[in-house]
């Protein structure tokens, strides 16, 4: 496969969470019709791939993350048939469709673990992992995942009269993946779904699929990484080039290893970039970055990174060195409110970057107008001109905010505002019967933050990333070319070229508040691609050398061809 098959290298990412994106039904929840009515929006927008969040019938007590059924559609988001009929409608539009494959857990409340519980000689008991003793815990590398919430990671079922393992909630067991007839069922519900038309999956928990659960030995795989490989040899003769993104925050010198020889995940979230980017953006520094781009491991010649600056979780910034994270709370989430589990923010990106620059989080007078604004292009054109494939969650293209009332997670995943009609223009039920409430009143209320709004407006952010999008289209050699790192006089400054077959792509970025210039030793003349404002900023100063003009929170492309 060359590097132009490989879609997923260049591709921009959207994540849909059904269930607050749009509702054709006017229920009150989101649904396959609404996603279906907005296809034309993401459309318009550029976007190449839909990650679609569980939509599956679900207790729905972690968002639809515990599964009760693999093989459907929630009959609150529609029928399998509005599925296919969305898989069709987005791809008659060019748009591919990621799936979340969630087979670390399953619910409690699936028939497997129902019979698991029930009837020790039943087949599915071993599906999960089960003690009549918990070992000693804690053992500090496999604790809860949400502190605060969950205090332990063995539960007791009365009915089986044994603790099962769970390293999410209670009310999600984990499947015992080194039982064979588990990883026949992972099989079977990927070769479903690609039937139906997806490019692929989103593995969830992907450092936990692979661990040895429980510490138990009978639980212990002789190749954890064989699960992966398993994964992606099915995927590759059954999906043509459907693809598989894991969900794997682990320790910077591990995340080679899902990558394999090239035979495992195709693409992996990138967590660590993601932490030291804000890290930079909260210190207006560009070491952070310099670091980072050290950290992280080579990968083989078919895997890409997805990059992203914020997803439907908490930031988590866990992984930052002391004084680094230090920064980025004090500077983002300066509440406590605002973190969680220790390790994250619960925030979108638009107010956490605003309120670094002087504003609050529900927005108010800002002596410094257009503070997030400028901040905001800087983050995520920073995001799309690094090494990758750029991912962004819905609703970020037009700064939506977060409603920290909600409890934990829920405060980023208030429903899209696409119009400033009732409830958003999300649904035309009574607004008590919302999943979520709509964001209302205020700075990020849907009266001021909203797609209709901003669509015909060409200076809106939403105008702002389809240009963005559009410019990482033309850009290649994001996706596929050799990073170099320019050395600039100012700390502030970041400066990198992706260097493709014959020409490259030079970014220039200023993470400071105070305007300044950097000066480029480039192997050919620049052609502007992508910037504040068109054309000039940038002059020749000397034999090879361009001196680049910088705003406060100011940045440029530019394409270099060989001379
Ligand atoms: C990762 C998901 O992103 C998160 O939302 C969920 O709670 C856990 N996996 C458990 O499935």
């Amino acid at each position: 496969m060359g590097t132009t098959d490989r879609w997923y290298q260049n591709a921009t990412f959207y994540a849909v969470d059904v269930e607050a994106f749009a509702d054709g039904d006017g229920d009150g929840i989101g649904d396959f019709r609404g996603l279906i009515e907005r296809l034309d929006y993401l459309s318009g927008l550029g976007i190449d791939c839909v990650w679609l969040l569980p939509f599956y019938p679900s207790p729905n007590r972690d968002n639809g993350y515990d599964v009760a059924d693999y093989y459907g559609v929630d009959d609150r988001h529609g029928t399998l048939g509005d599925f296919v009929e969305f898989v069709r409608e987005a791809d008659r539009r060019g748009i591919r469709v990621v799936v979340d494959l969630v087979v670390n857990h399953t619910s409690d409340q699936h028939p497997w673990f129902r019979r698991a519980r029930e009837d020790p000689d039943s087949k599915y008991r071993d599906y999960y992992v089960w003690v009549d003793d918990p070992p000693e815990w804690p053992d500090p590398h496999r604790g809860p995942v949400f502190p605060g919430e969950e205090d332990a990671v063995w539960s007791y079922d009365e009915v089986a009269e044994a603790f099962y393992y769970h390293r999410f909630y209670h009310f999600q067991p984990d499947l015992n993946t080194a039982n064979p007839d588990v990883r026949e069922e992972i099989r079977k519900i990927m070769g479903f779904w690609l039937q139906l038309g997806v490019s692929g999956f989103r593995v969830d928990a992907a450092t936990l699929l692979i661990d040895n659960k429980g510490g138990l030995e009978s639980t212990e795989l002789d190749d954890p990484h064989g699960v992966l490989r398993d994964m992606r040899r099915f995927v590759e003769r059954r999906g043509d080039d459907a693809v598989l993104l894991a969900e794997a925050d682990d320790d910077p010198e591990k995340l080679a290893s899902y990558f394999g020889e090239g035979d495992e995940m195709n693409l992996l979230f990138n967590f660590l970039l993601d932490a030291y980017l804000v890290g930079a953006l909260a210190t207006e520094r560009a070491d952070p970055l310099r670091e980072v781009l050290d950290l992280l491991p080579e990968i083989p010649e078919e895997g890409q990174w997805a990059n992203f600056l914020r997803n439907y979780d908490e930031l988590n910034v866990g992984r930052l060195p002391a004084d680094l994270r230090r920064a980025v709370f004090d500077a983002f989430a300066p509440d406590e409110a605002m973190r969680i589990y220790g390790r994250g923010i619960r925030r979108r990106l638009a107010p956490m970057l605003a309120s670094a620059s002087g504003r609050d989080a529900t927005g108010g007078a800002s002596d410094a107008p257009d503070a997030d604004r400028d901040r905001i292009e800087l983050a995520y054109s920073l995001l799309f001109s690094l090494p990758g494939a750029p991912l962004i969650v819905y609703g970020d293209e037009i700064g939506m905010g977060e409603d920290l009332s909600l409890p934990g997670r829920n405060a980023v995943r208030t429903p899209m505002q696409w119009s400033d009609e009732e409830n958003g223009g999300f649904s035309t039920a009574d607004p008590e019967d919302l999943v979520r409430p709509v964001i209302s009143g205020g700075e990020y209320g849907y009266e001021s933050v909203n797609v209709a709004d901003q669509r015909g407006d060409p200076d809106s952010l939403l105008a702002w990333f389809s240009r963005l999008i559009r410019a990482r289209k033309e850009c290649p050699e994001i996706g596929n070319g050799d990073l170099s790192v320019f050395e600039t006089a100012d700390p502030a400054v970041f400066a990198h070229g992706m260097v493709g077959d014959g020409s490259a792509v030079v970014a220039v970025h200023n993470l400071g508040d105070a305007a300044t210039d950097a000066t480029l030793r480039l192997d050919g003349d620049p052609v502007g691609l992508f910037g504040p404002n068109e054309g000039g900023e940038f002059e020749a100063v000397g034999e090879g050398e361009w001196r680049f003009e910088l705003d406060r929170y100011g940045y440029r492309w530019v394409r270099v061809n060989e001379s």
